[in-house]
């Protein structure tokens, strides 16, 4: 799906696109969400109307030693589930280790036991404070309360079993990898599942269930998969008909490649979902600092829809369960990991879940309060620990399109994943485009001549020549191509030379030399990357 030129799947002729493209923007309901039933209808997750509903989520951890959401000690659950919609998310990966629903000594322990045996008695004064009806209640009750918080506070959750012993995860000796692994059996599994599955009936909000995090270790089969998880969906599907099964992959949650040849066969309809994790360290260490960025960029795009990304070809949603980066910045390798990424990711217009929300855990690792770089709160879990970095991930919180939200002939938006905005018109009347919010972008058609057609105008995208804005207007009109491995150069003739689309300093569109496109490994041309995204969106 990444490549010159593959984005652009709907080529119109302007001449329908007068009279149909024109009512296909798409209005936004941002309404609240929590409960409802969801389906799969090929590749989207849709509601009982058909309509697509994006899961847009974000991680939060209660699979840890305590067993028990994260950040109670510093804020009431209601005010975290609050927050977690005001900040665009409209749901919650939610995990929870295998043993806290199948042994029951540990399932029993009050939260305030539970930290006491850990060691950890300083925390319960905050928990008691901020939410004080869960001190005194078992961490399976704990667990519901959160749900329902979440519940009154329109979030949608997706259970994730992370983990079979309470801790952090994951690594490929840990024991927890796969099926007959020290402290991975298949049966307690399953009981485990039946019980979660039982347990979300009474909440609605409660869309999904991941079976198992990660797969991994040197146990890992593909006989095996198949086997344990057709028994671990039929289980959770006869336990509860509502939820969405969620399947991860082999090798970490990387590979679905094996699918190809062999379909997962369940006696339901409508409720399959595949996922998948992308890190920067995913690949090998520092990749993304060891190649040209382009290059990179491509070649790993590349491999991702081939062992993931196809299973949207072959119509299964494919749920992106975690991804996130170091959000203090000062990690070049995640940097320019993330701006490929969500060009990826928006042109997938995939359901997501960031990892992640917390600021600190109460005991990781043997260390407590350890501080979480990747968590979008801060310490405190009221501040935002990067607000940069949260408005780029908003640009793929809304759906581009999908049912309910799209006509056949889909315009593009032209969108910038390193700032995470898009192409817009200063004023309605103004000739010049500049940067802005992906709410409410400019809409084009990209014709079959390789023109940028604003959409409902007689206007094109046109070149100034290097150096200077790009305008919208009827003259002399410019192709624009997508070139460079990365695929998100557009790029167009400029007297003898090839210019690029840029912005400057001012966040104002303007054509100038196409950067690095091979060889160097230095610099960034993150700058010129633009995606070309099918989108009901437009202003
Ligand atoms: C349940 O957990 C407790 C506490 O970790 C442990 O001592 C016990 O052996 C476990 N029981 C079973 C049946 O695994
Ligand atoms: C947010 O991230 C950007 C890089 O994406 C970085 O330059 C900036 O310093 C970060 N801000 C904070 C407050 O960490």
């Amino acid at each position: 799906m990444v490549g010159g030129g593959a984005s652009v799947r709907f080529w119109i002729s302007p001449v329908s696109m007068f009279s149909t493209v024109v009512l296909s923007c798409l209005i936004f309901r941002l309404g609240a969400v929590g409960a409802q039933t969801l389906y799969t209808s090929s590749r989207w997750i849709v509601d009982g109307g058909g309509d697509r509903v994006k899961l847009a989520c974000i991680n939060w951890p209660s699979h840890l030693q305590p067993m028990l959401a994260e950040g109670l000690h510093r804020q009431p659950a209601d005010a975290i589930a609050a927050k977690v919609r005001s900040m665009g998310f409209n749901c919650v990966r939610f995990t929870w280790a295998l043993y806290m629903a199948t042994n029951d000594t540990l399932g029993a322990l009050t939260v305030r036991q539970s930290f006491r045996n850990l060691g950890l008695d300083d925390y319960i004064a905050g928990i008691q404070s901020n939410n004080p009806s869960i001190v005194d209640v078992p961490v399976l009750e704990a667990f519901k309360i959160v749900l329902a918080s979440l519940r009154r506070n329109g979030v949608m959750v997706i259970l994730d079993n992370h983990i079979s012993t309470p801790g952090w995860c994951c690594s490929r000796g840990d024991g927890n990898g796969f099926f007959g692994d020290k402290y991975f059996d298949p049966d307690l599994w399953l009981r485990g599942l039946h019980r979660m599955a039982t347990l979300a009936i009474a909440f609605d909000n409660v869309v999904g269930m991941s079976l198992r995090n990660e797969l991994r270790g040197p146990r890992e089969n593909v006989e095996d998969w198949y086997k344990y998880m057709e028994r671990g969906a039929e289980t959770v599907h006869a336990a509860n008909h509502k939820v969405l099964v969620i399947l991860s992959g082999l090798g970490f949650d990387m590979d679905l490649l094996f699918l190809r040849d062999r379909p997962v066969r369940v006696s339901f309809s409508r409720k399959l979902v595949f996922e998948l994790h992308w890190y920067s360290f995913s690949d090998s260490r520092d990749a993304w600092v060891d190649e040209n960025l382009n290059q990179v960029c491509g070649r790993i795009s590349r491999q991702k829809t081939r062992m993931s990304g196809y299973v949207l070809d072959n119509g299964f949603p494919l749920f992106l369960s975690e991804f996130g980066i170091d959000e203090r910045g000062t990690n070049e390798n995640d940097n320019r990991f993330l701006t490929c990424f969500l060009g990826w990711a928006a042109e997938n217009d995939l359901d997501f879940a960031l990892w992640s929300l917390q600021g600190s855990y109460y005991f990781r690792q043997g260390v407590r309060d350890m501080e979480e770089f990747f968590g979008v709160l801060d310490r405190s879990w009221t501040g935002i620990r990067n607000s940069t970095f949260l408005q780029r991930v908003s640009a793929i919180q809304s759906p581009f399109r999908g049912p309910g939200l799209q006509d056949t002939n889909l315009p593009v938006i032209i969108f910038h994943p390193l700032t995470g905005q898009c192409v817009v018109r200063m004023t309605s009347r103004s000739q010049s485009l500049k940067l802005g919010p992906c709410m409410q972008p400019q809409a084009w058609i990209y014709t079959p001549r390789k023109k940028l057609l604003l959409l409902g105008t007689r206007e094109y995208l046109l070149s100034g020549g290097l150096g200077r804005p790009v305008t919208v207007g009827q003259g002399n009109t410019s192709s624009w191509a997508t070139i460079s491995d990365s695929g998100m150069h557009i790029a167009t003739e400029v007297g003898r030379a090839i210019g690029c689309l840029d912005v400057d300093r001012e966040m104002n569109v303007v054509v100038s030399g196409c950067k690095c496109l091979s060889g160097d490994r230095a610099c960034d041309p993150s700058s010129q990357w633009f995606r070309l995204v099918d989108s009901s969106r437009c202003g």
